[in-house]
């Protein structure tokens, strides 16, 4: 059992993309059939051989929304040394029905705060709808912070929910 990248031509990349449609979840990361979305890394928990769970993310500068009064500037969130800070972002995350609460999805979430601290980035953050209690009570038990607040889908429509965030930058 471990949690590993798989890739597009990984041999496990067939059995990862199942994986995502058995949990509802490829639509949001897979295009054109069988493609990652551009820029985005896949986690997946092997089992003798088998996806039974995911994460996926990308790495992407800290940025401030522009608004008028920022005279419609977005604003790049900079470090004590003047570079940007990063992030990375989770786009989604999922465990098999039958294999939750066997401490899964708290590797997946460690793995991926282990690859957001080599790949320099500050802080790990994802949303989510109030609806997914197992990943706030999960979110919580890690030690993320809540940043309350909603989320637009592509057609406009408001929905509530929470950033979790996790910072693996800083010295204190
Ligand atoms: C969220 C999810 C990935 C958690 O996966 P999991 O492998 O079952 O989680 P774990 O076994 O690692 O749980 C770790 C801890 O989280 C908390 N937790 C997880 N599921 C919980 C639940 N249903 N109720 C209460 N606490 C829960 C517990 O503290 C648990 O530790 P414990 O089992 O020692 O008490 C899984 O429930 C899932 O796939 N849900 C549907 C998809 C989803 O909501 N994705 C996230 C938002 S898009």
């Amino acid at each position: 059992m471990s949690v590993e990248r798989i890739e597009p031509g990984n041999a496990l990349w067939p059995d990862c993309i199942n994986h995502l449609k058995r949990v509802n979840m490829a639509r949001w990361v897979i295009e054109h059939g069988s493609e990652l979305i551009e820029g985005l890394i896949c986690l997946g928990y092997v089992r003798e051989g088998k996806v039974i769970g995911h994460l996926t993310f990308k790495v992407q500068d800290i940025v401030c929304p522009a608004t008028e009064w920022s005279g419609g500037e977005e604003l790049i969130v900079r470090g004590a040394d003047g570079q940007p800070l990063t992030e990375t972002y989770v786009y989604t995350f999922a465990v098999e029905e039958k294999y939750r609460r066997r401490g899964i999805g708290r590797d997946l979430q460690l793995a991926a705060l282990d690859w957001t601290r080599r790949l320099g980035c500050y802080q790990m953050r994802s949303w989510s709808s109030t609806d997914k209690e197992a990943n706030y009570a999960l979110k919580v038990s890690l030690g993320f912070a809540i940043h309350p607040g909603t989320y637009e889908t592509a057609s406009g429509y408001p929905v509530s929910g929470v950033y979790f965030v996790k910072t693996v930058g800083g010295d204190w």
